[in-house]
């Protein structure tokens, strides 16, 4: 099984001084020893499904004693990697060396015998563990599966030197960590066993932020059903006079397929999948899906097919984010601003998706004098054989070879670029330009859409139709007070002891209430009684840890 270096590639846990622009900074050290065998993007899923085949997740009683839980598996085999995590109780996610272990378990578990109510006997590999002994008397030590409170949050940003440790602070708090990551492709290869009682040919794999390396903890996980393989599958080697197919039902439209399909697994998960609840089927939506929520990983589910699109997305927002130490941190710090303040939301409507905010933030980078990140045309042009895809039509070639790729020769730190992209929008001319991540370049708007983000793929489309000017309009008075208020907290060295500063000043409310609504100009000074409180109330919270 291959394990190593997956850690190092999502978690950032130490600092290192990097010479970027001839100017010594302090870079996350994960990303310095990854520059040159940066994985593609492929590897690290391919790698990470292999761990999630290996793997069961386990219901354990309070204060399990650790070391009997372990000795009780090595029974059925080597156990690879362990750790426990509360959801509705504690649960451990359990890998084994090899996949015969995982049916050595599953041959000695047995079905639960319940009074007054039936079981549904769908064998997954979900068990629940009953002990009559060998409590430790100790809780044994959870991983943190959500993020950090904001408030919490602000006063761990406060700790750091400067406002460029601030963003990398607040991406380690935000990451997704390994063994999330494990607890997420595990919950996929669950789904995937569901399917395959139709579909035995089948694949689910997670797409989204949950492998677009922007994942902050505790967001949603997007499922794609993979049926292409069916499809893709050559005719056997028998030869004569004949030929042979299946007999299969056929219908209108692809679309009506994915519904067909999608209709069958939802109620497949809703009657047989242990652990999920709440199942709703979507299908009529653009992108017809399943949502659900899986209760023993704690996880809301979307999941779709026929999506494909969306897949190379999230490829493509991985190769940005691992080509340069400051995009995820940049990243991880404006989807937290705009959630603070409402810019995006959990519900659908007409805000700013983090998808939207995300194409936004890479044209930024893309439009510096010298680029932080190259176009999407650029990476085009050095992609490979292998790369080229053509998907319904739109061409979504781009190279997947991170070391392929010049490093940026931009000497920015990340406080810098983000005070630059509050103004750069705050001044950006939304009624003429439209904003495309293939050309790095305004272009005049096609249509009168308040805000027109062009989809990288398919580019008759705005990604952000749903935005109206009122969500565009608080946007922008947004970014205008944070540029202020950054610009102000850079050039500022006064005593930081127990006080709210640098990026905590644009991620606490109170210093933005009434922006966007009130076209008075505002007195800028965070004085108001209520900052005053939220302050106190910091400090409090601060003091007692
Ligand atoms: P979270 O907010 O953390 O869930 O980010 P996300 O990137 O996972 O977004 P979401 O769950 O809304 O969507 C999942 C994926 O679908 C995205 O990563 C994109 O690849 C794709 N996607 C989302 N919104 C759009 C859109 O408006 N247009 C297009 N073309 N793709 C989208
Ligand atoms: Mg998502």
């Amino acid at each position: 099984v291959a394990r190593v270096g997956l850690r190092s590639a999502v978690r950032v846990t130490s600092r290192a001084l990097s010479n970027v622009g001839g100017r010594q900074r302090a870079v996350p050290a994960a990303t310095v020893e990854d520059q040159d065998t940066r994985k593609t993007f492929a590897d690290v899923q391919k790698e990470r499904q292999q761990q999630a085949k290996h793997s069961v997740l386990i219901n354990c009683p309070p204060n399990v004693n650790e070391k009997t839980f372990l000795n009780y598996l090595s029974q059925h085999g080597q156990v690879a990697n362990h750790f426990f995590y509360e959801s509705y109780g504690t649960h451990a996610v359990v890998e084994f060396f090899d996949q015969e272990n995982v049916e050595s378990l599953r041959s000695h578990a047995t079905v639960p015998s319940v009074q007054n109510e039936y079981v549904l006997p769908f064998k997954s590999r979900i068990f629940t563990l009953n002990s009559a002994s060998s409590s430790s008397g100790v809780p044994v030590e959870c991983h943190r599966q959500s993020s950090l409170p904001i408030n919490e949050l602000i006063q761990k940003l406060c700790r750091a030197q400067n406002i460029e440790e601030q963003t990398y602070l607040l991406l380690e708090e935000y990451q997704l960590t390994d063994e999330n990551l494990r607890l997420r492709f595990l919950v996929s290869s669950l789904i995937k066993d569901i399917a395959a009682a139709y579909f035995p040919e089948a694949t689910v794999n997670p797409y989204g932020s949950t492998v677009n390396s922007f994942g902050k903890l505790g967001c949603d996980l997007d499922l794609f059903l993979d049926l292409e393989n069916i499809q893709r599958k050559k005719p056997g080697k028998a030869g004569g006079p004949f030929a042979t197919e299946y007999l299969m039902k056929r219908v209108t439209s692809g679309r009506a397929a994915t519904q067909r399909i999608l209709s069958v697994i939802g109620e497949c998960i809703d009657n047989f999948g242990p652990g999920c609840t709440g199942v709703q089927k979507i299908l009529n939506a653009r992108c017809p899906l399943v949502r659900f929520s899986h209760q023993p990983a704690g996880l809301q589910c979307d999941l779709t097919s026929d999506n494909r699109i969306a897949l190379r997305s999230s490829e493509l927002l991985y190769i940005y984010g691992n080509f340069d130490h400051r995009v995820r941190s940049l990243v991880f710090t404006l989807r937290c601003w705009a959630r603070v303040h409402g810019i995006t939301s959990a519900i659908p409507g007409a805000w700013i998706t983090n998808f939207s905010l995300t194409m936004m933030i890479l044209f930024f980078l893309q439009k510096r004098n010298l680029p932080v990140v190259p176009t999407l045309d650029h990476l085009k042009s050095l992609a490979g054989k292998e790369d080229q895809h053509i998907i319904e039509g739109h061409d979504c070639s781009f190279t997947s070879n991170l070391n392929k790729m010049k490093p940026s020769e931009n000497p920015d730190p990340p406080d810098l670029l983000l005070g630059e992209f509050f103004e750069f929008y705050g001044n950006f001319d939304f009624t003429k330009n439209c904003i495309d991540i293939r050309k790095g370049k305004e272009q005049n708007k096609p249509e009168s859409s308040p805000l027109y983000i062009r989809n990288p793929f398919e580019q008759n489309l705005n990604v952000s139709k749903n935005v109206n000017q009122s969500q565009l309009d608080r946007f922008v008075a947004l970014a205008r007070e944070s540029a202020w208020i950054i610009q102000d907290q850079m050039n500022q060295s006064v005593e930081r002891e127990n006080k709210v500063w640098g990026l905590g000043m644009v991620l606490l409310p109170a210093v933005f209430q009434g922006i966007g609504k009130i076209k008075k100009k505002r007195k800028r000074t965070p004085a108001s009684d209520r900052i005053k409180s939220l302050l106190d109330s910091l400090k409090t919270n601060g003091k007692a840890r």
